[in-house]
């Protein structure tokens, strides 16, 4: 697994820090919300204090010996012969107006079935490509927010794609809970279900400093949802793995994290913008 160190300096003491959760943006898959994604995008960009983080499944990344593999549901602009590449690079081109926010890209199950037959890692290539770090397969991000006054707020993230095929809310979220529980983190995030949620407030009792009373700590948990249709309409037919599969509409967009500094409070959003 990775650590990750990422300091956020000069926060006003009332300030909100918002961590945007990308993933599964399946970029060169025919069903791409593109209006969407740049929503989102627009948002960490216009926002001074706003953060992001790419869960992974960033591109389709499918080749023809993957037994997913439907030439029909790529866009049409990526039915050639280096569309892996292709998805790489208009990765990076969608994401380098808010490069210099990102914590880093996390590695899905697209990237790694690539990775697995050709030796070559897509998400690491968009990391390179927006020059921010390559945070594997499972993260553990400390946040160091800095207050003007100079005091420093510590949270910690545990961050995954996550290989679930877990089809109900409760079902990921507690696939979410029994995978981050060995972590000590105060937030835990995944992606892959292609459905958003968001759970606060879980409560963990510890001793206190002094030693003379239970004192209570939260957990949060939040699941991002995906830039890639289930449904949609071209008129020629064709269809992909997941409408042949019949899987449930997905959740379209960003889920987020804030983490408000005036009273600590951390509050997991099942949106961004
Ligand atoms: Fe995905």
């Amino acid at each position: 697994m990775e650590v990750h160190e990422y300091t956020i300096r000069r926060v006003p003491k009332s300030g909100i820090v918002t961590l945007g959760l990308f993933a599964c943006t399946h970029i060169g898959h025919a069903g791409i919300d593109y209006d969407h994604l740049q929503q989102e995008i627009d948002f960490i960009a216009d926002k001074p204090l706003s953060r992001w983080i790419h869960l992974g499944d960033s591109g389709e990344y499918i080749t023809a010996d993957d037994k997913r593999w439907e030439i029909g549901s790529l866009d049409p602009a990526f039915r050639v012969s280096d569309h892996v590449d292709l998805q790489v690079d208009r990765g990076v081109e969608i994401f380098r107006p808010i490069k210099s926010k990102g914590l880093g890209i996390i590695i899905g199950n697209h990237e790694d079935s690539y990775l697995k037959h050709t030796q070559s890692n897509p998400a690491k290539r968009l990391a390179q490509g927006l020059q921010i770090p390559f945070l594997g397969y499972t993260c553990l991000i400390r946040l160091r927010i800095e207050s003007r006054n100079g005091d420093v707020w510590r949270p910690v993230i545990y961050a995954m794609h996550g290989d679930t095929h877990a089809t109900t809310p409760a079902g990921q979220l507690n696939y979410l809970k029994v995978k981050s529980n060995p972590f000590a983190c105060q937030v835990a995030v995944m992606a892959h279900v292609h459905m958003k949620s968001a759970y606060n407030n879980e409560v963990i009792l510890a001793m206190n400093e002094a030693g003379d009373d239970v004192e209570a700590t939260s957990r949060h948990y939040a699941i991002a949802g995906t830039f890639q249709k289930t449904y949609y309409t071209r008129g020629d037919g064709n269809a992909s793995y997941a409408e042949k599969k019949h899987y449930a509409p997905s959740a379209i967009g960003c889920s987020s994290v804030e983490f408000h500094l005036a009273d600590r409070l951390i509050r997991a959003k099942d949106y961004l913008s």
